[in-house]
């Protein structure tokens, strides 16, 4: 397996690559056309990839068609693939290392309530782990018409943007992310004594280090429980402060599925959410998905 470990990032990134590549908006997305990811690629296009995502921190690669093992194939290019946390409502069993996210039944109709909710909340995947995830891919495999984006917010750029005062406030504090909480906040069912036994709440910086650009990004979203260390009033007010922050236009790139969009992005400077403003109890909504394994932020 071909991994990027070891790639060393250049402070400036490069401006020129081995594909076409479109900057699609302010806050981040790169359109890359003329690559086939079905197909093996060597480590030039690899680590160029990985280049353009330092750069662009999310990469669309339009008209893409992947079976799972070619997606998890071209993914393993970035490291190890990551288990979801969740297991089927329909059995109950775990999903597959190389699933979806869908709106559709056990009867493959869509469903009016969605099976997983926290995918439609602001947050970085698996932000409640103590390694959250690296990198995430979407296949569009069935996209709704009207609606059902994935909205994306910049959080290096949030932070570069906060107040003086802000960011010494904020710089050194500490986060409890926890699966658990989370699912309550969105509306799920409560977790097992399995499930929290087995996703027990964990602590991260509030502001990150990228390990390779060494940015300096927030990590948000509804994972976060409180604040080490402040009154939950406190913490719910600053976490709203920084929230509202981040959720800015100026911060945001929302992307409109088409099928056979390759989305992948750096859950190290991002959070997002799906938009359920879609006709959910009519449209499918079927994303492909692999997920890369990160590192403990610090
Ligand atoms: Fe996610």
């Amino acid at each position: 397996m071909q991994t990027a470990e070891g790639i060393n990032a250049p402070s400036a990134p490069p401006q020129t690559y081995p594909f076409a590549i479109r900057r699609v908006g302010d806050a981040g997305g790169g359109e890359i056309s003329g690559l086939d990811l079905s197909q093996p690629i060597g480590p030039e296009i690899r680590d160029a990839i990985y280049q353009a995502l330092l750069e662009h921190h999310i990469l669309i690669f339009p008209g893409q068609s992947m079976t799972r093992e070619q997606q998890g194939r071209f993914a393993e290019n970035y490291g190890e693939l990551e288990s979801h946390v969740g297991r089927l409502r329909t059995t109950g069993e775990r999903y597959p290392i190389i699933n979806d996210i869908t709106n559709l039944d056990a009867d493959g109709k869509p469903a009016v309530e969605a099976a997983n909710r926290g995918p439609y909340f602001w947050h970085s995947d698996k932000s409640y782990h103590a390694t959250p995830s690296k990198m995430t891919m979407l296949l569009g495999i069935q996209v709704p018409s009207h609606g059902g984006e994935t909205q994306f917010a910049n959080t290096k750029l949030a932070y570069d943007a906060l107040p003086a005062e802000m960011k010494s406030r904020i710089d050194g504090l500490r986060a409890v992310h926890s699966w658990e909480s989370n699912r309550i906040v969105v509306g799920e069912s409560p977790a097992t004594e399995e499930q929290i036994r087995e996703r027990p709440p964990v602590t991260h910086p509030l502001v990150c280090t990228h390990p390779d650009t060494g940015d300096k990004a927030l990590l948000i979203g509804t994972h976060v429980d409180y604040i080490e260390g402040m009154a939950r009033e406190d913490s719910e007010d600053l976490m709203k402060k920084l929230m509202d922050h981040a959720e800015q236009p100026r911060f945001r790139y929302d992307h409109f599925w088409k099928v056979g969009d390759f989305v992948m992005w750096d859950n190290r400077c991002l959070m997002h959410r799906g938009n359920i403003e879609f006709a959910i109890d009519a449209e499918a909504r079927v994303l492909q998905r692999t997920v890369i394994i990160g590192t403990a932020p610090v």
